[in-house]
């Protein structure tokens, strides 16, 4: 693993946290503007967010967007014995319960989760990105190994992949590790860069 992954990581993780909760909803409101009239999302009826943790960008409004157009909502799951992510159907005013990373997870029965390629529209939670579409974690490479499938064919596959990022996690050009999966858009408060 390249030297320099934990020190970004651990940069960019402070910055996020440094927001003050004024510019997190202010990331959070612009962000949904960006999301909300893009083909990519108003084409998807299955659609995979996440809850904001750890100073991430706050996608609730994007959720809340999706709710009213009638958008099934998805929430990551931790496998109990993979460690893969499973998805969650996520409705509103939904029983939650924290997994190990004491993260909430919808909870309802396995049954009803879905895998990775099951969904239209993917929305990720990243650390850092570049502009070539490479994506950094927390580092438990679960998107990455949920996402193998995408390794041996091309990037059309489903679903389509956005990372969702405050702009001051961009980073000029990570390294990647060859079980990295890169993402075919990124949005930020500013802007949407399409890879
Ligand atoms: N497809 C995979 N199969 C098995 N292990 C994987 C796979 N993808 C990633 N990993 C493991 O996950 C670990 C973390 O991956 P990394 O890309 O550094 O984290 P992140 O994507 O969260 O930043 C790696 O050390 C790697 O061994
Ligand atoms: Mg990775």
């Amino acid at each position: 693993m390249p030297s320099n992954h934990s020190t970004i990581r651990r940069s960019k993780r402070k910055l996020r946290n440094q927001l003050t909760a004024p510019e997190q909803t202010e990331h959070a409101t612009r962000l949904r503007a960006q999301i909300g009239r893009l083909p990519a999302f108003l084409n998807s009826r299955r659609i995979a967010c996440y809850l904001a943790n750890d100073g991430e960008i706050d996608p609730r409004f994007i959720i809340a967007t999706a709710w009213n157009l009638r958008k099934q909502v998805y929430l990551p799951v931790l496998s109990p014995f993979l460690s893969k992510l499973y998805f969650a159907p996520y409705r509103s005013g939904m029983a939650m319960a924290k997994n190990r990373y004491g993260i909430d997870e919808p909870t309802c029965r396995p049954v009803e989760w879905v895998t990775a390629w099951q969904l239209d529209l993917m929305l990720l939670p990243l650390v850092a990105f570049d502009d070539n579409g490479n994506r950094l974690g927390m580092g438990g490479g679960f998107y990455d190994r949920t996402l193998a499938y995408r390794r041996a064919r091309t990037r059309s596959l489903r679903p389509k992949l956005i990372g969702l990022a405050h702009e001051l996690q961009r980073e000029e050009q990570l390294d990647t590790n060859s079980w990295d999966i890169p993402l075919d858009m990124i949005a930020t408060e500013q802007r949407i860069i399409s890879v």
